[in-house]
Order: structure tokens, then C-alpha cells, then sequence
């Protein structure tokens, strides 16, 4: 039986595809160390496996659950969006429960383009966002990211009749893969730009809490007047180490949150409440437990840039997210790069080109492998410096 066109047209999910490299090299008996998936590898806090414990065994959490979420999990985002943003949220329009932000995020588009609309979509980009689109027939016009310009989209290289046709903007900061973190000032250019060519803005903000430096990245919704043209995906994935519990949350524009509470409640029976329950208790956890949990990784981004330039990768310091984003030696492909050194090395690094064509020349290094891992790869790294 043939696959639907609409599945065929897709692109391979490269994460799948590099996963299933790996596992080769593994069944050969090779020791990979794996830098390129961004799952934390640190421990759910034991308060949110307690309250997912207790919430488990009450019978009345083992019903189905709401469609739009458990009021208190909205109400906790709301209070959570204000201390965290100073940014006041309606928990009954303006927030919606997810299963993970990707889920949100890939169902977007079929709720709010039309064929042949256009995305307007940084290049390189998180994958699920222009697969999402091409789902719901929709178009991606790319925007070139490049270090020059901060990793940052110019808006007036667009051409108007590109503009006449655009419906979504899709902005990530802190970013995957580059590391990017955008200054107010240009959430308020996005926000102007947005508002001029009637476009809704897709902000996703899925490392909001995985900070460096004592950086606090701000939403787009602290903008004055962003929830008219914006909506913000946020995630508890690698805020407190819970990727696997698949919870996130839809934020802002009343219409459209509405337009998803919709559309998901035709293709999905909501969340797990245990699960919500969880999900409240860890934004109530103090910004200490963040602190103490970034510090962590912040070590091992020091470690992982000082052991790149070793082998020739310019990497560059994030002040937020879960990835070094480096640039590889002149004259290779980041696909030979990447390749050549899971050869050399059993290391395994994501080729820049995952993430669209904008990513050639740099490859994608994770900080969320254990330090003893680390320690072994930075010691790999130096001996094929020594033999090459
Ligand atoms: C930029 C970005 N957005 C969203 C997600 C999805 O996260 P989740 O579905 O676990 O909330 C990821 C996961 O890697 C990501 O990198």
C-alpha cells in the first residue's frame, strides 16, 4: 500500500536517519559517544516524581483528562508567566496545555495557513517547523541566519510580493541549533513587522530556563501590545529535566489558542493530569534548583569549546540552550566532518545540515552528555589531534 503524497513529500527526519548511523557503529562494537540529541541526561527533581506518584494513585486522575488542560495547570502557567516575565496571561484563553511543544508546535500550521501560504522561516531551524508547514500545505520562504548578523533574520530583504502571501513567522530564541538569544529590541522589530503585514508570529522559547552567565532571556510577549500578533511555545522538557513526561504550553493570542484548543480536541483526548500535576510543581521550584542545574551545564560547555578548538571547531560561548553551535575547518562539508570523526573517534556530532541548508559549515554539539562521557571524548578528541 502506498504511502500519502502528503508523507512522501517529506524529508527524512535526519535525527532518525543520524540515530540509525550510530546504532550501526554500535553493533559493531564502537563506543559511540553521542553529542547529538538535545535530551537531558540530568534527573527529573525528586518533588516532581513524588507529585506525579501521588496524582497517579488518586482514581480520579485515571479518567480521561480535560481537552484544554486542567485549570489549575493554566492558572499555574499564568502565575508562572508573571513572576518569571511580568507578562499577564488569561489562564482560560490565553494558555493551553500541550504533549510537549513539538506537538503544538507541528500542529499549528493545519490550524492556522491555508494552502500556498507562505512561513516566513529562519534557515538554519528547529526541523518540525517547516515539515509542519509542508503538512498543511503551506510554503517556507527561508530566512538566512548567519553569524554576521547574530544569527539574527533581516526582515527588509523579504521581497513584497513574498510578504503578500505570508501568514507565519517562526522565531526560536534561545535558539537550536546557533545558540542565539534575541534582545528585546528585536522582539519589538518582529512585533512592528508583524503587525504591518498582518502576520502571526510563532515564538518558540523551549530553553527559556537553560540559562548561562546569569542570562535571562525575556519572552515576546513582554513586548506592549505582542499578544495581538504573537503566540509563544513553551516547554518543560529541558526546563527541569522532564522530556520524557511530554508537557508544554501554548501562550498569547486568545484566537488562536482557541483556534488550537479546537483543533486538538479533535485529534487528541488532552494530557495525563498526573502528569500536569507534575508539570506544576516544577514551575514552583525555586530559581536555586535552575541555578545549581545550569551551573552544570555551563561547566561543560567551558570544557566541550576549550576540547573543540583542540580539533579545529570555532566554537562559539551560548549564553543559553542546550547546544554548542561551531564552525568546522575550511574545505569539508559538515556531513564529511561529522562522519569522519564518528570514524576516527566514536564520537558523534550533528552536521549543521540537519537543520536546513543555512547550518553548512558548522556541526551541533550537545552539553547534555554525563562529565565521565565527556572526559572520554575530550581524551578521543586529543589522541586523534596527536595522529592526524
Ligand atoms: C527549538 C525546539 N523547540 C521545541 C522542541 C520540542 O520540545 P518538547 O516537544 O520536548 O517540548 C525542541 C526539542 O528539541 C527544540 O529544540
Amino acid at each position: 500500500m502506498e504511502l500519502a503524497l502528503r508523507l512522501q513529500q517529506l524529508p527524512p527526519y535526519h535525527f532518525a536517519e543520524y540515530g540509525r548511523k550510530i546504532a550501526e557503529k554500535r553493533a559493531a562494537g564502537v563506543d559511540v559517544i553521542s553529542f547529538s540529541m538535545g535530551d537531558p541526561d540530568l534527573p527529573t527533581p525528586p518533588e516532581v516524581l513524588d507529585a506525579l506518584d501521588t496524582a497517579a494513585r488518586e482514581q480520579a486522575n485515571q479518567r480521561y483528562p480535560e481537552y484544554a488542560g486542567m485549570p489549575e495547570f493554566r492558572a499555574a502557567t499564568a502565575a508562572w508567566f508573571v513572576r518569571r516575565f511580568g507578562v499577564e496571561l488569561d489562564p482560560a484563553r490565553e494558555v493551553l496545555p500541550l504533549i510537549g511543544s513539538k506537538e503544538g508546535l507541528a500542529h499549528l500550521p493545519l490550524a492556522v495557513m491555508n494552502e500556498g501560504d507562505v512561513a516566513l522561516m529562519p534557515d538554519p531551524q528547529y526541523p518540525v517547523y517547516p515539515t509542519a508547514v509542508a503538512l498543511a500545505g503551506g510554503i517556507c520562504h527561508y530566512l538566512p541566519l548567519d553569524e554576521e548578523h547574530g544569527w539574527l533574520p533581516d526582515f527588509a530583504a523579504i521581497p513584497a510580493d513574498v510578504l503578500a502571501r505570508t501568514k507565519t513567522l517562526w522565531l526560536n530564541h534561545p535558539n537550536n541549533p546557533t545558540g542565539a538569544c534575541a534582545p528585546l529590541a528585536f522582539f519589538e522589530e518582529a512585533v512592528r513587522f508583524a503587525r504591518a503585514h498582518d502576520i502571526l508570529l510563532v515564538h518558540d522559547m523551549a530553553y527559556a530556563e537553560v540559562t548561562f552567565d546569569g542570562y535571562k532571556p525575556q519572552s515576546i510577549l513582554e513586548v506592549p501590545g505582542a499578544k495581538e500578533v504573537a503566540v509563544e511555545f513553551h516547554s518543560l522538557s529541558k526546563a527541569y529535566n522532564m522530556a520524557g513526561f511530554r508537557i508544554g504550553m501554548l501562550v498569547g493570542n486568545a484566537g488562536i489558542v482557541e483556534g488550537m484548543t479546537r483543533l486538538k480536541s479533535n485529534l487528541d483526548t488532552g494530557i495525563f493530569r498526573p502528569i500536569q500535576i507534575a508539570a506544576m510543581r516544577a514551575l514552583a521550584l525555586p530559581d536555586e534548583w535552575l541555578a545549581a542545574r545550569n551551573a552544570i551545564y555551563q561547566r561543560r560547555r567551558d570544557r566541550l569549546i576549550a576540547a573543540c578548538h583542540g580539533i579545529g571547531l570555532e566554537a562559539q560561548t551560548p549564553q543559553a540552550g542546550l547546544y554548542l553551535w561551531a564552525r568546522i575547518p575550511a574545505g569539508q562539508t559538515s556531513a564529511q566532518f561529522t562522519l569522519d570523526l564518528l570514524d576516527r573517534t566514536g564520537i558523534a556530532l550533528t552536521p549543521g545540515t540537519n537543520f536546513g541548508a543555512g547550518g553548512e559549515g558548522y556541526v551541533r554539539i550537545t552539553l547534555t552528555v554525563p562529565d565521565d562521557r565527556i572526559d572520554e571524548a575530550v581524551a578521543r578528541m586529543a589522541t586523534a589531534v596527536a595522529h592526524s
